[in-house]
């Protein structure tokens, strides 16, 4: 039977899934490598990327019939910069979407280009975490890198070039860059000439399941394996929610990583007001909305690794069901916070901590504020006319029961957790790519399976609505003072 390879280029570590032509997964392997951070910089070195992809490669292929190797595709972490000269060589490290260098570049293009213009050229507004504002700072801090640049590219496409030569990208990851024009799907001149780069510079766009070429013969010789049909993929929220099945309309995938965000398919092109979510484009060709919180699961790590030191996971679970504090409020903006209130600046907090606090407690009100946040996204969304029947979670933090049962609360939705990843989805997108199956009615994606469901409770429904209605408050009477 022919097999498909998912690409997973995640922020700490890489991850390639093998699955057959029935959508079985056959083999994962995965493999971590440096993060660079320091203040508001967050970076990556490409090579590592490159390393790390090769060595998993023949990891995955091991114990399995190379020959039937008929495809691959990815799941990118989204808004990262690559920068290669004419030579192809690589600039300067990759800016990766957790930076928040660009503050002052952000506001640049929000406060004097206009939100408004933005908003109608690109279908968004600038984040700090965006592909444009982190161009904007090359050009204004590293003029003589800025001179020489030759290809401006995402994280992923910069593996697919390697892999294949051919300079690629796709609507869904190219949507976070801010120089697409998101409703006609396009680059936008208007934000090229702002920029001062020009088409030449970009990659050609296709559909996340097109193919764009072949394995180079190199590589193919190399490892092994035939000229395997490359598909470009997306970025790595988009390619999840195919990974855990949700394509339609109504339905949200919630993903708890080191970043939050809320996944939410749209049938149509919707610009919510202010853009306060993203509006990008989707794997099946429509549309999604977005909304990302800079730290999910990485607020509870903070708190459990790097505060308590060496905490135990599960005795975190134990204290969090016996903790009686309904009082304590949890704001988890540790990297600042790009949806809903693009603020760089802003600040996490505890509030309400008292002699009688417990660990348990404040562990509860981290697992609270993160769902809180994630509220604030979807209750953008609601208002601009989306309704929701389902959702699924993933991500390293939807290992937690009782996180998964808050989230159900607190956004009042059966929350399905299946073990669905963004390196699945890739794999899913190179399986129908190739073989032209439309997403949308795929039997294989309507059959996934989820291993729990978590129901929301109606008592603690209307206890979170109370609660919500504080957690509102909080943010902008802090704002001034972060
Ligand atoms: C989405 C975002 C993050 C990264 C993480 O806008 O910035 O989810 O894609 O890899």
């Amino acid at each position: 039977m022919k097999t498909y390879i998912g690409v997973d280029l995640g922020t700490s570590s890489i991850k390639l899934t093998l699955i057959d032509s029935l959508g079985n997964i056959l083999n994962e392997v995965s493999k971590d490598y440096p993060l660079y951070q320091k203040g508001l910089y967050s970076e990556q070195n490409p090579e590592d990327w490159w390393e790390a992809f090769t060595f998993c490669f023949d990891k995955l292929l091991e114990q399995q019939d190379r020959d039937c190797l008929e495809g691959l595709s990815f799941s990118g972490q989204m808004h990262g910069l690559v920068l290669l000269d004419k030579n192809d060589r690589i600039i300067r490290s990759c800016i990766l979407w957790n930076d928040g260098r660009s503050e002052e570049e952000t506001k640049y293009l929000n406060d004097v280009v206009g939100k408004d213009k933005l908003s109608e050229w690109t279908g968004n507004i600038a984040y700090a975490g965006f592909t444009a504002p982190k161009l904007l700072w090359v050009k204004n801090h590293e003029k003589e890198l800025f001179q020489n640049i030759d290809k401006i590219m995402l994280p992923k496409d910069y593996i697919a070039y390697r892999l294949t030569g051919v300079f690629a990208t796709d609507y869904s990851d190219a949507s976070g860059t801010l120089y697409l024009d998101v409703k006609n799907k396009k680059w936008s001149e208007n934000m090229l000439q702002i920029l001062g780069i020009s088409e030449v510079n970009l990659p050609k766009l296709f559909e996340s399941t097109d193919v764009i070429g072949q394995a180079k013969e190199e590589f193919a010789y190399k490892h092994k394996v035939p000229k395997f049909k490359v598909v470009i993929g997306a970025g790595d929220n988009a390619a999840s929610a195919i990974g855990m099945g949700i394509v339609n309309e109504g339905e949200v995938n919630i993903s708890l990583g080191t970043s939050g965000t809320i996944f939410i398919p749209t049938n149509n092109y919707i610009l919510p007001k202010e853009n306060t979510l993203h509006s990008f484009v989707n794997t099946t060709g429509k549309y999604h909305l977005m909304g990302c919180i800079l730290s999910a699961a990485s607020t509870r790590k903070w708190w459990l690794e790097n505060v308590l030191v060496d905490a135990d996971y599960i005795q975190d679970e134990t204290d969090i069901r016996n903790s009686q504090n309904d009082d304590l409020y949890f704001l988890p903006y540790l990297s600042g916070e790009r949806s809903p209130h693009n603020d760089v600046n802003a600040k996490g907090a505890f509030i309400g901590l008292t002699h009688n606090t417990t660990k348990g407690d404040m562990s509860k009100a981290i697992l609270e504020g993160v769902a809180f946040a994630l509220r604030d996204c979807l209750e953008i969304a609601i208002n601009n006319g989306c309704k929701f029947n389902k959702a699924t979670i993933c991500g390293g933090g939807s290992k937690s029961e009782i996180w998964n049962q808050i989230m159900s609360n607190v956004l009042n939705l059966p929350i399905y957790k299946s073990e669905g990843s963004g390196s699945f989805g890739a794999a899913l997108l190179a399986l129908h790519g190739i073989n032209n199956i439309n997403l949308e009615n795929s039997e294989i994606i309507n059959k996934l399976k989820s291993t729990k469901v978590y129901l929301p409770e109606k008592d603690k429904v209307e206890f979170y609505n109370s609660k919500y209605k504080v957690f509102r408050k909080l943010y902008p009477s802090l704002k001034a003072y972060f």
